[in-house]
């Protein structure tokens, strides 16, 4: 038995790569809404209709977002929306990932205010904070949406950071460039999530999709790889390194199931 230490909240094998879908040229941000929206629909449909959606920061959601608030199909009114992670910054900071969703997606669709559930990632006592929003987290997320960055990271799970190895679900990280104080979602409950998707879009994402998705099987390096069972929404940059067949043919939004 692994000592605590070295326990992890991922498989000691690699789960096989989920949907890896490619946006037709010049659509990511509006194609992107339209897978959103109608895994949101169909989750929507099934027993209980709510929906617990986490949303990514970053600046890649921003588009994304802006296309989905004009989707007319989302059943916003059952929808509670979570952050995976946030920067330790006022909520009306430039870089705010809740200002940021505020601004593109949740001042725009009829969404319950008491739905919308924010990071207090600036509180004075981050472990506090972090323990509070642990604390009215679903026991499993309907969906997990996230974006990765250049060096594999996700959410604010950085390489090489003992957050992976967290076994709370909220915990306090620092990023490697400011704002580095956050607070992120753990591994534990991207495992746990019922569905994870995944947006990145641009060449420089292209070495970390390639990685994440079929790189050797090392989370502790390429957190990103915890999505690897997810939904992956990439644009033909980012999508570059993978191999030939790996990707699927773009859908226009329609919801596949299982
Ligand atoms: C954050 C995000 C982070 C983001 C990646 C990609 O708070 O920055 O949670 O994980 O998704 O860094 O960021 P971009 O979309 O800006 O490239």
């Amino acid at each position: 038995m692994a000592g605590r230490a070295s326990m992890t909240a991922w498989p000691a094998e690699p789960p096989p790569p989920g949907d890896v879908r490619v946006a037709p040229e010049g659509t990511f941000a509006t194609w992107a809404a339209a897978e959103l929206a109608a895994v949101l629909c169909a989750l929507a449909r099934r027993p209980p209709t709510s929906v617990s959606l986490a949303l990514a920061g970053g600046s890649t959601p921003r588009p994304v977002y802006e296309a989905l608030a004009t989707a007319a199909t989302v059943p916003w009114r059952c929808i509670e929306i979570f952050f995976g992670d946030e920067r330790a910054v006022p909520p009306d900071a430039p870089d705010s990932n809740y200002r940021m969703a505020r601004e593109s997606l949740l001042s725009r669709v009829p969404i319950l205010d008491e739905h919308v559930h924010r990071m207090r990632a600036e509180a004075r006592s981050p472990e506090e904070a972090a323990r509070e929003y642990a604390s009215v987290l679903p026991k499993a997320m309907d969906l997990v949406l996230l974006g990765i960055g250049s060096d594999g990271h996700t959410a604010s799970l950085f390489p090489g950071a003992d957050t992976l190895r967290a076994t709370a679900a909220v915990v306090p990280a620092m990023g490697p460039v400011p704002p580095r104080q956050r607070l992120t979602m753990s591994p534990s409950v991207l495992a746990a999530a019922h569905r994870i998707m995944v947006l990145a879009s641009g060449l420089a994402k292209a070495d970390a999709v390639a990685r994440a998705l079929t790189g050797s099987w090392e989370p502790a390096s390429c957190p990103a790889q915890l999505a690897r069972r997810g939904t992956w929404l990439l644009d033909a940059e980012s999508a570059s390194r993978l191999p030939a067949g790996l990707c699927r043919p773009s859908s226009t939004g329609r919801e596949r199931t299982g």
